[in-house]
């Protein structure tokens, strides 16, 4: 244990380090969010070292090579916070946190099989923690949590050895993450963050810290759990409304009512939320934070119907992408055995390298099923395997070996492809998930076209 300890529970001697940039923080999980959070703090002047199970993780960002490609204006960061030594990666979890003052953990919160949170790695660090923990030290979750899950059980998992005594010789408190993956150096730098500690001493030292590193507004909570249900609430809000209007886009399908109109038109209304219907909703965020909030449920002995139903809705709009594109090929009295569909998009929102928990590998695995060869294209997967298939590297020549195409993710590449690249196509088939495509300007191609949401034209 180094001598140079902070107190973290001291507000004067918190501030005194972050002015003198003695304070020392390590981030563990360095994943799609720890990593940026760590060149955050690294960057702001702090020492600051990343811990990861993954040895190639942290063996590439120790030998320079930043794997987060897909996030804008990190790699500079990157390079800049390794070349003047103030970041580095480590798989040594106890030499990382015994020289720290400052743990934040941004560790996964995935769900199982059965749609049940899993909260297994926060357990296994906890219970390290516990071991290794430097008395006087203060933990951060930044992970997305269910609300009561510090106060409930990370306290007592920290505190199981018997080393460490909640607020007498340790602290903890949250600042969940809100960033958007692809955006995360915008969000970072803009959106006001939550904080919330086990006392108002403890929020207002996580404030402090935060306030130095990020400048952003800081909404200081009442505690953990209020926190954490704000960061819930918010995301399930967008689940459900996602589900309300792909929901609405079904009907105005039979309707002859173009949904794309009717949330331009609806979204003029100031209190108007707009959100867009589509072919599922995936990622790490949206329905595991769904399956969060009714695990909540459940543990309470409440019912949350909206959010039930609004996963059920969300869950079962692969299956109306097929039904989409079934009914196109009857249109053209083609076979959707032994077809040829090539599926534009394997992301679960546009334009990031992210395919957790995306509609798309339901829906290629679904038309596999039905016996069509199936074959896939994403920019930001170019000569790489995805489920179980290899993604094609030349989108032109592709398309005129295809029956049809579908349009699953809204990258803004798939904007720029010209309406004759689809007419190579043998069936001149597509279907268009996220309304990117102009469906009066394909009539005029004679594509066959069903757009999710927009009627018939
Ligand atoms: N990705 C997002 O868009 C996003 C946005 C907001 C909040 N979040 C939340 O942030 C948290 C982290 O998400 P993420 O997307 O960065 O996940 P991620 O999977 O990209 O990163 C997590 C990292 O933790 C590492 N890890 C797992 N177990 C470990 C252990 N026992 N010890 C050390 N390292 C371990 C993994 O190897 C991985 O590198 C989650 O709670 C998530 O819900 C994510």
């Amino acid at each position: 244990m180094s001598d140079l300890k902070i107190n973290m529970n001291n507000f004067e001697e918190v501030k005194k380090s972050l002015n003198s940039k003695s304070l020392r923080v390590c981030v563990i999980g360095i994943g799609r969010i720890g990593l940026p959070t760590a060149l955050s703090f690294a960057k702001s002047g702090l020492q600051t070292i990343g811990v990861d199970i993954n040895e190639n993780l942290v063996r590439d960002i120790n030998s320079k090579k930043f794997p987060l490609k897909d996030e804008p204006g990190y790699e500079n960061i990157f390079n800049d916070v390794l070349e003047k030594k103030l970041f580095s990666a480590t798989t040594k979890i106890e030499d990382a946190v015994s020289n720290s003052d400052l743990i934040l953990l941004s560790l996964p919160t995935p769900m199982d099989e059965n749609n049940i949170p899993d909260y297994s790695a926060l357990t296994i660090v906890g219970l390290q923690l516990s071991e290794i923990l430097t008395p006087n030290s203060l933990v951060i979750v930044e992970s997305t949590i269910e609300p009561g899950f510090i106060e409930d059980e990370m306290i007592s998992i920290i505190s199981k050895s018997g080393r460490l005594k909640i607020g007498d010789n340790f602290s903890i408190g949250v600042c969940p993450e809100n960033a958007n993956p692809g955006e995360i150096l915008h969000d970072f730098t803009n959106l006001p963050r939550l904080v919330g500690g086990i006392n108002q001493n403890i929020t207002k030292i996580i404030t402090m810290i935060y306030k130095y590193v990020f400048s952003v507004d800081l909404i200081e909570m009442e505690n953990c759990k209020t926190a954490n249900a704000v960061k819930l609430t918010t995301n399930v809000f967008r689940d459900i409304n996602i589900a309300f209007v792909s929901e609405l886009a079904l009907m105005f399908e039979k309707l002859g009512i173009d949904t794309m109109k009717v949330l331009e038109a609806a979204k003029l209304k100031y209190n108007f939320q707009v959100h867009y219907p589509g072919a599922g909703v995936g990622g790490p965020c949206l329905p595991i934070n769904s399956y969060q909030l009714l695990n909540t449920a459940r543990r309470t002995g409440v019912k949350l119907s909206i959010v039930e139903s609004g996963r059920k809705i969300n869950e079962t709009m692969p299956d109306h992408v097929i039904e989409l594109t079934s009914n196109a090929f009857e249109e053209c009295k083609k076979s959707l055995e032994n077809s040829e569909i090539l599926i534009l998009g394997l992301s679960y929102k546009p334009n990031v390298k992210d395919i957790q928990l995306s509609p798309a590998k339901y829906i290629i695995e679904k038309f596999q099923k039905l016996g069509v060869n199936v074959h896939v294209y994403d920019p930001f997967f170019l000569s790489s395997e995805v489920f179980g298939l290899k993604v094609e590297e030349n989108l032109e020549n592709t398309l005129s070996q295809m029956d049809g195409a579908i349009i699953v993710t809204g990258h803004d590449d798939f904007k720029k492809i010209p309406l004759s690249s689809f007419t190579k196509m043998k069936s001149k088939i597509l279907i268009d998930c996220r309304g990117i495509i102009d469906p009066i300007s394909v009539k005029n191609e004679k594509i066959i076209f069903r757009g999710l949401g927009r009627g018939d034209f």
